[in-house]
């Protein structure tokens, strides 16, 4: 069966680190029909529209989704909707992709380019799971408006919601605790239920959903402190399991731990296995179009995919220990590279994964293993 993959490539390095991650994927001999299409600035340039209906359809026709990355600063005078962001955020909600994976790890040949000690973060593995599709990213009502009470009654203000329904909470928790069966059986719950109704909530539903899966052991933990754990002893984490916005901030930071946001992928999944496979990292304007942009994240990203969407672990795994062996070798682009090493871009480096794959380099780093 022919695997259908869409492929968005998006704005800024989007395009170059996307092209990267293609030509690996065709240099594997997989029976896979890969369809482009514009999405973000470039969709709205072209259409007017950040995510136009022929991409949605696109997305919604095929197994899985290849994306790059959406945003440029040109468009922040633009109407909210008409933002580039809006894209990635239509694409999660109209897809259903509610559970995010972002694993945070840190490869050994890296361990240098973290801003922390390297004991701390040598052998690093840590899974966020955060859910993608509700929160106050998405609880309406929102707007601005005259504040209707209070001390500033009759003031112009700005109100987002916070909501989570109990099938939201319960179906990202079971995620997490299935996710924690195949590594090392730990989960840590991030809320803020010292303060927020709607945490107080995920606390309690996330607790009862884990009365299914007494052989893992549930922790929670209040945000702030987990920031801050994070930065103190990340490898005491193994799988978090969070909300939306605490993820959105969570992820980035564990990101950094391991030197570099420019090397780690991430899946986002509905519950029919339909995923969409971007890097954790953004658009990078100021680097786009120099061909200095690290497209290790988004190759990672197409081996989750192929993993994940498309059941071919034995692909995946070839790309995650081709990618290993460039490292190995000593090729770094610019945002991991260290004296001693060799400074490649981002053609290079991709052609390097390429090269190793047709060499076979061993066994690799395994981002995510699935049963
Ligand atoms: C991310 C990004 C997005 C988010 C933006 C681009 C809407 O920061 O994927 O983490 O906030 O979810
Ligand atoms: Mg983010």
């Amino acid at each position: 069966m022919t695997h259908k993959i869409a492929v968005l490539p998006g704005d800024g390095i989007g395009p170059e680190i996307v092209a990267e991650a293609v030509a690996v994927l065709h240099a594997l001999d997989l029976d896979i029909a890969l369809q482009t299409a514009p999405v973000g600035g470039a969709a709205y340039e072209a259409s007017g529209h950040p995510l136009p209906e022929a991409t949605l359809n696109l997305a919604r026709e095929s197994d899985a989704i290849l994306f790059g990355a959406v945003g440029d600063w040109k468009y922040d005078t633009l109407e909210r909707s008409l933002r580039p962001e809006q894209a990635i955020l239509g694409l999660r909600k109209q897809l259903g992709l509610f559970a995010n994976f972002r694993p945070a790890i840190c490869y050994e040949q890296l361990t240098h380019a973290s801003s922390l000690k390297p004991e701390l973060v040598a052998g690093l593995d840590i899974l966020i799971i955060r859910e993608l599709t509700g929160d106050i990213y998405f609880g309406q009502p929102r707007g601005r408006r005259s504040a209707p009470d209070g001390q500033f009654a009759g003031a112009e203000e700005a109100f987002d919601t916070m909501r989570y329904s109990r099938p939201e909470i319960e179906r990202i928790a079971h995620v997490a605790f299935q996710a924690a069966r195949l590594r090392s059986k730990k989960v840590t719950s991030v809320d803020k239920a010292n303060v927020l109704e709607t945490f107080q909530f995920w606390k309690d539903v996330v607790t009862e959903v884990h009365g299914q899966y007494p052989d893992v052991e549930l922790e929670h933990m209040y945000v702030d402190n987990a920031a801050m754990q994070l930065v103190r002893a990340p490898k005491k984490f193994d799988v978090v399991v969070t909300g939306n916005m605490f993820g959105d901030i969570l992820s980035d930071e564990a990101s950094m731990l391991t030197g570099s946001i420019g090397m780690l992928p991430s899946a986002s999944l509905n519950d029919r296995n339909q995923g969409l496979y971007e890097p954790s990292h953004g658009s990078a304007p100021d680097i786009a179009g120099k061909g200095v942009a690290n497209p290790l994240a988004t190759i990672l990203s197409a081996a989750m995919m192929l993993k994940f969407s498309l059941r071919e672990t034995r692909a995946a795994e070839r790309i995650e220990a081709a990618v290993s062996q460039v490292l190995t070798d000593g090729l770094r682009t610019a945002d991991i590279w260290s004296e001693g090493n060799r400074r490649v871009g981002t053609r290079e480096m991709g052609q390097a994964v390429i090269d190793a794959l047709r060499g076979d380099a061993g066994s690799g780093k395994t981002i995510l293993t699935t049963s």
